[in-house]
């Protein structure tokens, strides 16, 4: 522990100024726009995994962007750490709101970061955590501390679906074998209180069409006498959910994994304030499915959210026009054991059958995955606890998150094997959001506590 410390300590400078230069590539894998920047970086996170000490790292061609693998094999009669993460990152807009601009990183002190954050998107998700993985694995060749054989897979489609690296993974079964998958992709409670992500959520994700009259018409002419895209597909969406907040799809809750009380008392006992929580966001109140409290709701249960709408005039000034179409991307979060291609048909059903008379509609699915829940009982769980008790002084609380990795899923069906999700990062953090940022604290903790893991897991795996 004092050798990490220190290590950290020396060259925490280095660490952080690496990483900025991480992200000062713009690597948005949703617009073609950034292609040659994403490709740029791929290249930098395969020299950095070369510089930490891999002893092979390859640039993998896939049919999207591609995909480094990296290795370092000390000792094949040891366990095997495999490290996921993501190069890719969202789309920086509405760049307006961004009070310093998204790929100039910038350290600047906040409430929540009295030691500074860096402002840059993909700061937290997930160059940042990824690279703590890089600097970790430095950190234990350089002292000598590296336990045992480690492999990386860095992909740079996380933010459109990872379509690719399914593909990757399918082919590459052997290549791929490990005995514990690492991640940090995901949150923690607090900079006080570490907690270890148990579940995510699975996913759907859909776009609707509703189209009316052929063409875009004056809403004086035929208003009231046809079909308006924009009213109806309005009206459509209100009826997803009832009066009480559950989504309306028959079937939807099936095969929903209940809670038993004990275990929704357990979540109760995580720290949490309803007023800390309504107060950052600005909120009077907060809004969701009855019978079940925040945590839950953005947790345990599943959602339905419509992303984006859009249809009509929204130029300046007034256009008196009934559009020919409106359009919306609804995402749905789901959670074990829904299945998203069955829920992405039952939507597509319903969807289809609530639509009225005068207007058509086109469901196009885009991109899902499957929930993930994992035991606290595995030698990788208690491994990662004993790393976080011993960099925070704390233990960890188990946590289920209300985002997905989808992958994460699809690793334990091809790969046989547990993922730990140790995530350095905060809901405040903003990923996503404009200002996205990473605490310099969360970092640097990051790369001591990544050490501890290996050290625990292979001792536990004796
Ligand atoms: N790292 C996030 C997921 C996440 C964040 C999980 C925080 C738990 C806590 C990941 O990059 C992400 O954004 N995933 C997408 C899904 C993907 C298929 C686009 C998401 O959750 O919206
Ligand atoms: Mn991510
Ligand atoms: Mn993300």
């Amino acid at each position: 522990m004092e050798n990490i410390k220190s290590y950290v300590q020396q060259h925490k400078d280095r660490f952080i100024n690496e990483l900025i230069e991480l992200l000062k590539i713009p690597s948005v894998s949703a617009d073609t726009a950034y292609s040659q920047d994403v490709i740029d970086t791929a290249e930098a996170v395969k020299e950095s995994l070369s510089k930490a000490g891999c002893d092979l790292v390859e640039i993998c061609d896939t049919p999207g962007y591609p995909i480094i693998y990296g290795e370092k094999i000390i000792d094949p009669n040891l366990p095997t750490v495999l490290v996921y993460g993501h190069y890719d990152v969202q789309p920086p807009d509405p760049i307006e709101l961004w009070t310093s601009p998204p790929f100039e990183p910038v350290i600047k002190k906040t409430e929540i970061h009295p030691e500074g954050a860096i402002f840059a998107r993909g700061a937290c998700d997930d160059k940042g955590q990824m690279y703590m993985h890089v600097k970790a694995l430095e950190l234990m060749v350089q002292t000598n501390t590296l336990p045992c054989n480690v492999k990386f897979m860095i992909e740079g489609e996380e933010e459109v679906g990872s379509a690719s690296l399914a593909w990757f993974v399918e082919r590459n079964q052997e290549k791929l074998k490990n005995d514990v998958i690492l991640i940090s992709d995901t949150g923690m409670i607090s900079n006080q209180q570490p907690s270890i992500t148990t579940g995510l959520r699975g996913l759907s994700y859909v776009e609707v069409e509703v189209t009316g009259p052929n063409r875009d018409l004056h809403s004086g002419l035929y208003g009231g006498a046809v079909a308006n895209p924009i009213n109806v597909l309005a009206k459509m969406i209100a009826s997803l959910h009832d009066e009480d907040n559950h989504i309306t799809i028959p079937g939807f809750y099936d095969k929903v994994q209940e809670l038993s009380a004990e275990e929704r008392a357990e979540m109760a006992k995580a720290p949490f304030s309803l007023e800390k929580y309504k107060n950052a966001l600005a909120l009077n109140d907060v809004y969701g499915e009855k019978g079940y409290v925040t945590n839950e709701r953005n947790s345990i249960r599943p959602t339905l959210d419509v992303n984006g709408i859009w249809g009509g005039y929204q130029g300046e000034g007034a256009k008196t026009v009934i559009a020919s179409k409106a359009f919306a991307k609804i995402s749905m979060r789901l959670v074990p054991n829904q299945d998203w291609h069955e829920i992405t048909e039952l939507f597509t059903k319903h969807f289809t059958n609530i639509a009225p008379a005068g207007v058509t509609v086109k469901v196009t699915p885009h991109h899902g995955g499957q929930g993930y829940v994992t035991p606290i009982d595995s030698i990788g769980y208690k491994a990662a606890n004993m790393a976080y008790t011993e960099t925070f002084g704390v233990p960890a609380i188990p946590v289920r998150s209300g985002g997905s990795i989808p992958i994460v899923a699809l690793f334990e069906k091809e790969l046989k094997s547990k993922t730990i999700l140790m995530g350095f990062g905060l809901d405040s953090d903003a990923i996503h959001s404009p200002n996205e940022h990473f605490g310099i604290f969360n970092y640097l903790k990051g790369i001591e506590t990544i050490p501890l893991f290996y050290k625990y897991f292979v001792e536990l795996s004796k």
